[in-house]
């Protein structure tokens, strides 16, 4: 089923929002397959954000996201790439609605808090850059048929 690469950026970390983050996915009956905190590389920075290369805060964006430990996670079920994404809010939290991640907990669009894959392919292409295979795991929550029809 369906994959997304979602990162407590290193301001979202600092600011103690790492369990209102998971537990809005939680709550909201996605699975936790894979959770870890890291200190990612310039480097591997680099590589996740390579199609924003050319764009003027590039720079800026790979030393913010550099600045401190991030936790990163992957989450599946039916839509979740979508849905991750409304639930995260617009890239610029001033436009992010109320309700929303961004929409509830910061303003300026270089200190948004949070990272969601933005397509079912870079959903993929995330997880595996971001985590090993024996990283993901399979499992099914008690509550699975309470959830989904
Ligand atoms: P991510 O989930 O982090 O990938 O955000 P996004 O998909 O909503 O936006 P995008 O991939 O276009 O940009 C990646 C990140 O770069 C954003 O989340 C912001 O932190 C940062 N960013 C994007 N646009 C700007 C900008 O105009 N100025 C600054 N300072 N940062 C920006
Ligand atoms: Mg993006």
């Amino acid at each position: 089923s369906e994959r997304t690469f979602i990162m407590v950026k290193p301001d979202g970390v600092q600011r103690g929002l790492v369990g209102e983050i998971m537990k809005r996915f939680e709550n909201r009956g996605y699975k936790l397959v894979a959770c870890k905190m890291c200190r990612p590389s310039q480097e591997h920075l680099e590589e996740h954000y390579r199609d924003l290369k050319s764009k003027p805060f590039f720079p800026g964006l790979i030393t913010y996201m550099t600045s401190g430990p991030v936790v990163c996670m992957v989450w599946e079920g039916k839509e979740v790439v979508k849905m991750g994404r409304m639930m995260l809010g617009a890239t610029n939290p001033l436009e992010s609605n109320p309700g929303t991640i961004r929409g509830d907990f910061c303003i300026d669009v270089g200190r948004n808090i949070c990272h969601g894959s933005d397509s079912v392919e870079s959903g993929k292409r995330e997880s595996s850059h971001w985590f090993k295979e024996g990283e993901i795991q399979e499992w099914k929550p008690a509550e699975f048929d309470w959830v989904y029809e």
